[in-house]
């Protein structure tokens, strides 16, 4: 197959969404090898324990690095070419679009989702040796574990590799491509309790269409995300540079 994903957590039950939908049908179709890791397999003892208290003291638990540096081996082990490894967090770098593309294009992604506190910090450094290594983050908020952060992620990558999305057309005039938010969408019927449908959607002018679409992402965007129209600008004039 294509790519390869490995996610090591000790909830694999969080990850069975991604038996569904389209990346269900890109695992059956061969197009993505998903493999899920509990890291209690990892453990020794007969609590098959993951976690222990800080040192420094302070509240919660900590990762132990042990049963981690094991499952990363196992992972690694038979490794085709160096893969990247995915620790969410919130400490981490933003994960946005271009992170998403840029990870698409990736022959072997490793997901690591910690609890609790985090995961003791020398996993980084020995995940060094075998992996390139990326903390990032899906926004300024804390969830309890990387998991759903990882069905996030794993979802806005894999919808970007060929083939798993059948109208790949669908992928370039949506929000966040081009900098700009998408445009307001409508289906039938042009009437609808009391609510039309915008004339021009109904004129069949397809110039008139494309700049009324462009002017309501304009202010979409300047309305809802201002902090987007600077690199929006930025995207717009060189694209219309190329064109000139
Ligand atoms: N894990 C916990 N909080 C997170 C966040 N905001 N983004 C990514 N992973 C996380």
């Amino acid at each position: 197959s294509d790519v390869q994903l490995d996610v090591i957590t000790i909830f694999p039950d969080y990850l069975a969404p991604l038996d569904l939908s389209l990346i269900g049908k890109a695992r059956r179709d061969g197009l993505i090898d998903l493999r899920v890791h509990d890291l209690r397999e990892f453990t020794h003892d007969r609590h098959r324990t993951v976690d222990d208290t800080p040192y420094g003291g302070g509240a919660g638990m900590v990762m132990k690095p042990q049963p981690w540096s094991e499952a990363l081996d196992h992972i690694a082990v038979g490794a085709q070419s160096r893969p990247i490894l995915i620790v969410p967090a919130p400490s981490g770098q933003r994960f946005d679009q271009a992170t998403a593309r840029e990870l698409a294009d990736a022959a072997h992604l490793v997901f690591a989702c910690g609890r609790y506190e985090g995961i003791d910090e020398r996993v980084y450094e020995y995940a060094d040796r075998d992996y390139d290594v990326r903390i990032l983050s899906l926004g300024d908020y804390v969830l309890n574990g990387g998991e759903v952060a990882v069905l996030a992620m794993v979802e806005a990558i894999a919808r970007l590799i060929p083939g798993v999305i059948g109208n790949a057309e669908s992928l370039v005039e949506e929000s966040h491509e081009d900098g700009l938010l998408e445009y307001p969408v409508y289906t039938k019927p042009a009437q609808w309790q009391g609510l039309s449908v915008p004339e021009v959607l109904l004129s069949g002018d397809h110039g008139r269409i494309a700049a009324w679409r462009h002017q309501q992402r304009l202010e979409r965007t300047a309305d809802r995300r201002p902090d987007l129209l600077p690199a929006a600008a930025a995207t717009q004039s060189a694209e219309l540079e190329i064109r000139l």
